[in-house]
């Protein structure tokens, strides 16, 4: 009565077995995707970073990152037009520590001892640490490998 109940069962488990190899096998395959070079952040990051971005930077920066035109001659009011932020500009000739420094305190308080002049305001007091850090995660992405290279190997200070 019970002899023909039981066949069945093995192939099912094997199934199960062969769906979870599969299923584990595409996560995996995924996080190794996800993961490029060493301290790349994840696409999350990426993802908030570039929302920051176009919500609070792309007006004077670009929404690509490519600055506003004659960026590098002071205006009438001695402040300078937003520089790029892609690989034309000159951000990734910044450690991170001074990036962040500029983005949390603004242009003047970080460049303005000489009585000079920024249009660059402050975020440190609307955006948190967490959002800092992801929108300069974004910015590297509008480099290049050479940029990112060379950035990296500065001395922080
Ligand atoms: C109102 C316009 C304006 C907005 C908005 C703005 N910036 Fe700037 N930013 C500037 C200007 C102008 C400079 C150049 C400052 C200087 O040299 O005096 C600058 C400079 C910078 C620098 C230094 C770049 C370098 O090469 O030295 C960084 C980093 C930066 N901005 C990041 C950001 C980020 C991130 C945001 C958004 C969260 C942002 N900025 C929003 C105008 C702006």
């Amino acid at each position: 009565m019970s002899g023909p109940a039981h066949p069945p069962r093995p192939p099912c488990l094997l199934r199960w077995i062969l769906a979870f190899v599969a299923v584990a096998g595409a996560v995996g395959l995924g996080a190794c995707g996800a993961a490029a070079p060493d301290r790349e952040p994840g696409t999350e990051v990426i993802a908030l970073g570039a929302a920051v971005y176009q919500a609070n930077c792309a007006t004077c920066h670009g929404v690509s990152g490519a600055g506003q035109p004659n960026w590098q001659s002071r205006q009438a009011d001695g402040t300078l037009p937003a520089p790029p932020h892609d690989a034309s500009g000159h951000t990734w000739h910044h450690p991170d520590a001074v990036l962040l420094d500029i983005i949390r305190r603004g242009g003047e308080a970080v460049y303005g001892g000489a009585g000079l002049r920024s249009g660059m305001p402050a975020f440190g007091g609307q955006l948190t640490a967490e959002e800092i850090d992801a929108v300069l995660a974004y910015i590297k992405t509008l480099w290049g490998d050479a940029e990112r290279e060379y950035q990296e190997r500065l001395p922080e200070q």
